[in-house]
């Protein structure tokens, strides 16, 4: 959905999206018992902030596998973690291999998320950690009392579900993956949810507005949304005195049985 643009930009977005959502992430990765000497996959890793905490968790005696189709924006990992271009609707992950594997914000945007999660499922060894995390954009809505910001942010929101409907992906995926999970048999599942309320200027608000910039030819096609709107969007989620809610955040750890 992000590709094909100007690196720059893109890895500022990445960068963003990791600072508003690492340290749910990291508290998920605790619980799912990440410690030194475990081997781990972080898959979509996009710009490795998660590969990187990962890495310093396992130290020396654990492996990272930082796994993404696109590795321009990977680099930087210390040396028990590795980068591995792949990808995971089509390749193979290999069987039992890893104690831990996570993956945010990427089955959002797969035709073919069922396959990723096969793939991720029988990489995992018995007793093994799946961390999923993914968006439900149904929880956007504009916390301004201004009717000109809030008519504006709010088309924009729902311009962002009929894109992805229209490309016959969900908006409200994250909302799927704890059933996805007892699909497969996975046990303890925790479900934590997330949908801050959020100050333009703060890296959710600028990931908001930057991300809809980027698509923003996508969301005027919808005719849910006016290029008049799209710019009040991006101004709003930059501007600190405009509150607002632009996705919530579902994670999902569960574990696969001991045979
Ligand atoms: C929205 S970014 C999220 C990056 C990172 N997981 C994070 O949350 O900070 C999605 C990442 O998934 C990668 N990706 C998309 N489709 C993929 C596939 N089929 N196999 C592997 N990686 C994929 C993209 O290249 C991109 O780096």
């Amino acid at each position: 959905m992000f590709g094909g643009g100007d690196d720059a930009p893109e890895l500022t977005r990445l960068q963003n999206l990791e600072a508003a959502h690492d340290p749910l992430t990291f508290a998920m990765l605790r619980q799912a018992g990440i410690s030194p000497g475990k081997i781990c996959a972080d898959i979509g890793a996009g710009a490795g902030s998660v590969a990187r905490y990962m890495a310093e968790q396992v130290g020396g005696e654990g492996r990272v596998d930082a796994v993404d189709l696109d590795q321009r924006f990977l680099g930087g990992l210390p040396d028990c973690a590795r980068q591995v271009t792949l990808d995971i609707t089509k390749d193979d992950l290999g069987e039992a291999v890893y104690d831990i594997i996570h993956a945010r914000f990427l089955l959002i945007h797969l035709h073919e998320a069922d396959r990723a999660v096969d793939a991720m499922w029988r990489a995992l060894k018995p007793g093994g950690a799946l961390v999923l995390e993914d968006a439900n954009f149904h929880a956007a809505y504009s916390a301004s009392p201004d009717p000109s910001i809030s008519e504006s942010v709010n088309n924009v929101g729902a311009a962002v579900l009929e894109m992805f409907r229209g490309r016959g992906l969900d908006p409200g995926f994250g909302l799927r993956i704890p059933s996805m999970l007892d699909a497969r048999g996975a046990e303890s599942v925790v479900v934590e949810t997330s949908a801050p309320l959020v100050r333009g200027g703060t890296p959710m608000g600028v990931l908001s507005g930057e991300s809809k910039h980027f698509l923003r030819k996508d969301l005027i096609a919808t005719g849910l949304a006016s290029e008049e709107d799209v710019a009040v969007y991006h101004r709003a989620t930059h501007d600190p005195l405009v509150w607002g809610m632009y996705h919530c955040t579902v994670s999902v750890l569960g574990l696969k049985p001991r045979i």
